[in-house]
């Protein structure tokens, strides 16, 4: 599938087949997570994988993770990521999402279903997971093969938010 369609045709995935990822699909996906940029190449980001009944149990204490199979807590090292000088900001966020977001265009390539969490108690994820101190959760994704029998429609403003500047030329 091309990339156009491949992004036109992604979208959350909120029930999922009691089908495992296999291994080589789950590889190829943190595979995509590695090759994803980070800020000055800092590579602050830290993946745990989350499958197994009483594992995901105990993720599901911080989440809904829709039954899934698998789930990715996708962590930020607060003290490897790049901060700018000028007011501060650190990439930890923003490193964060790009790994997500490179696994989950990888999972749809791969036939998978996923979808991004942040609603979940990150205290609870570190407390279960025994997180270390300086790693933050920000992303769980979760990964299986879809149980649905219509792909919904995509529903996106339309371009009036993408500003161009230009000098006319
Ligand atoms: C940063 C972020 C956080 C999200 N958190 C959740 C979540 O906690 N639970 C959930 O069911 N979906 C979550 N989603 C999925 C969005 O609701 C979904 O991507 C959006 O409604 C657009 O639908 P689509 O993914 O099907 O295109 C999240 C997505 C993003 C990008």
């Amino acid at each position: 599938m091309d990339f156009s369609t491949l992004i036109k045709e992604r979208h959350s995935v909120r029930s999922y087949l009691a089908k495992h990822v296999e291994t080589e699909k789950l590889n190829a996906i943190l595979e995509a997570g590695r090759l994803a940029p980070t800020a000055a190449n800092l590579q602050p980001i830290t993946v745990f994988v989350v499958e197994g009944k009483e594992t995901l149990a105990k993720l599901a204490k911080a989440a809904n993770i829709y039954d899934a199979p698998l789930a990715l807590i996708i962590c930020a090292d607060k003290e490897v990521a790049w901060t700018r000088p000028f007011d501060g900001m650190q990439t930890t966020d923003i490193d964060a999402s790009i790994v997500t977001d490179h696994m989950m265009l990888q999972a749809s390539a791969l036939g998978l279903g996923s979808v991004w969490i942040c609603y979940f108690k990150p205290d609870v994820v570190k407390k279960e997971f025994a997180i270390p101190e300086n790693l933050i959760p920000v992303n769980i994704l979760a990964i299986g093969y879809a149980d649905e029998s219509s792909t919904p429609e995509k529903i996106r403003d339309d371009m009036g938010k993408f500003a161009i500047f230009t000098d006319g030329e």
